[in-house]
């Protein structure tokens, strides 16, 4: 398909007699920005993480760009990473480097000459509302601007795909409002594609094109903001309403 970036097909993992991915399959299509939901626990994690070859499926295929990358090596991994921007769950940030070198980090590691790191470590720090804070350490930061200045690190490549695992997990909702509202911003901005975890509702409703909701290793439920909203699919009404009534069984 033209429009897919990147595209799972069947995607199986288990960790010992654990199946967490029971065949998922799952298009990112350009442009869009898709959000992955399901409760703690679900693979959420571990499906991006086999969607970009940092975890190997025990079967099924992964495309990028209409190629197949299944069986890539890590050299050959090397290749693709370039377009892929993450920002992993947790986000954390070097505390012994300042604002400027977290975010050069990933242009530095490519290589890129200071002139030209410099010129697009101003230029991202700018877009994020983060003018004056290069000197700064992470420890000097509130919490939002932690997560800003993670945004900027993933993005300060210009992937043509960005991956944010819980980008706003952990961060009060106004905080929430507010990263979310520049994710939408930084979507137009970029014309890029994300693809996006969360376990927030009211932030998925905000920010999504498209919504997969992920439970017991398969995707129980794929459509817009309007369709989860009047779906009455089980699974999404429990999600949704968060009820511990429902289909999804889960331990505490
Ligand atoms: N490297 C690993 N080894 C063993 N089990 C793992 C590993 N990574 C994740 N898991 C397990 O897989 C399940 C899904 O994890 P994860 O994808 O992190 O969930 P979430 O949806 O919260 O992101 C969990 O039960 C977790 O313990
Ligand atoms: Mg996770």
């Amino acid at each position: 398909m033209e429009n897919v970036i990147l595209r799972g097909e069947d995607i199986h993992k288990s960790f010992g007699q654990k199946e967490v991915l029971k065949g998922i399959t799952i298009d990112i299509r350009k442009s869009e920005l898709l959000v992955i939901m399901g409760p703690s626990g679900c693979g959420k994690s571990v499906l991006i993480k086999n969607l970009i070859g940092l975890m190997k499926p025990d079967r099924g295929r992964i495309f990028f760009e209409n190629e197949e990358v299944t069986n890539y090596t890590e050299k050959e991994w090397f290749k693709v990473r370039p377009k892929l921007g993450m920002l992993f769950q947790g986000g954390a940030l070097f505390d012994y480097m300042t604002v400027f070198e977290n975010v050069a980090f990933p242009l530095e590691r490519r290589g890129e000459r200071f002139n030209a790191i410099k010129e697009k470590v101003h230029w991202i720090l700018k877009k994020l509302g983060l003018e004056g804070t290069e000197n700064l350490m992470p420890n000097e930061l509130s919490g939002g601007m932690r997560r800003r200045v993670a945004l900027a690190r993933t993005l300060v490549a210009n992937p043509l795909l960005t991956f944010l695992d819980e980008p706003t997990t952990g961060l009060d909702p106004v905080t929430t409002a507010n990263i979310d509202k520049l994710i939408l911003f930084l979507k137009k901005e970029f014309d890029t594609t994300f693809a996006v975890i969360t376990h927030d509702v009211k932030s998925a409703f905000r920010i999504a094109d498209r919504i997969v909701l992920l439970f017991g290793g398969n995707i129980v439920f794929d459509g817009t903001v309007d369709e989860m909203k009047r779906s009455d699919n089980p699974y999404v009404r429990q999600f949704v309403e968060g009820k511990a009534e429902g289909p999804m069984k889960i331990e505490v």
